[in-house]
């Protein structure tokens, strides 16, 4: 079977799929961390595997950058391809003082000032959503059994990555309590709710918006290791 942006076989994804933006990042993830590892999708260089982790399958695809991209791929994953979760690992900016570069974030609660939970399901007035509590359930247990700190939090899914004004940031955090902004998660969760499966999300802070700290990319390499000990082990 094939649907417009992947064209996996039959059954060769596994229920649970984790997404980075990259898809060098999950290239390199299968090819770390897998084995018996198999490239189920090549469209657009969207890369996509499934193999074994522990004994246990998994797959490991890329999401792109922003909503509409995250949006195609997750919709087609959970509706075409019985896809049942897809936790999302990906980088953050941070809003709150108190975050360091490298934290790990789970994401509870998604607020968005987009127009893409209105628009997939033609209601209004969406601006929360939330992820699957039996997910991020499984995931405090795994960071904790690797000894891995995780802030739990509300972040802020944003379409824009170049704002004009960038003092906006403070009013978003004090007025939505949101510590810190990726552009993913929004229309991840909605993409779950709609289709009644499971999503979650992973975050590790590679800038600070009140420091004005960066990570670089080979210092991102490193920190992405600890989101991806603990997203790997929600193989089963
Ligand atoms: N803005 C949006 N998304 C991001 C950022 C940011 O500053 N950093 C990492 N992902």
């Amino acid at each position: 079977m094939s649907t417009p942006h992947i064209e996996a076989k039959d059954g060769i994804i596994a229920k649970t799929v984790i997404m980075p933006g990259d898809p060098l990042r999950a290239k390199y993830i299968a090819e770390t961390y897998l084995e018996n590892v198999e490239k189920f999708n090549n469209i657009r260089n969207m890369f996509g595997y499934t193999g074994t982790y522990k004994g246990k399958k998994i797959s490991v695809m890329g999401s792109g950058m922003g909503m509409p991209s995250i949006g195609i791929y997750s919709y087609e994953l959970f509706k075409f391809y019985d896809v049942e979760n897809i936790i999302r690992i990906g980088s953050c900016g941070a809003y709150a003082a108190e975050l360091n570069l490298y934290d790990v974030l789970l994401v509870d609660k998604a607020w968005s000032e987009s127009s893409y939970a209105n628009i997939q399901s033609g209601q209004t007035g969406i601006d929360t959503i939330y992820p699957s509590p039996i997910l991020n359930e499984k995931l405090k247990k795994l960071s904790n059994d690797l000894n891995i700190p995780i802030t739990l939090g509300t972040i802020h899914s944003s379409d824009v990555f170049y704002r004009e004004n960038f003092k906006d940031f403070e009013k978003i955090r004090d007025e939505h309590g949101c510590l810190a902004v990726e552009m993913e998660s929004f229309a991840l969760f909605q993409n779950a709710k709609v289709t009644g499966k499971n999503a979650a999300c992973l975050l590790t802070v590679s800038d600070s918006l009140v420091t004005h700290e960066a990570t670089t990319a080979e210092e991102r390499q490193f920190a992405f290791t600890k989101m991806m000990d603990i997203a790997l082990g929600m193989a089963e």
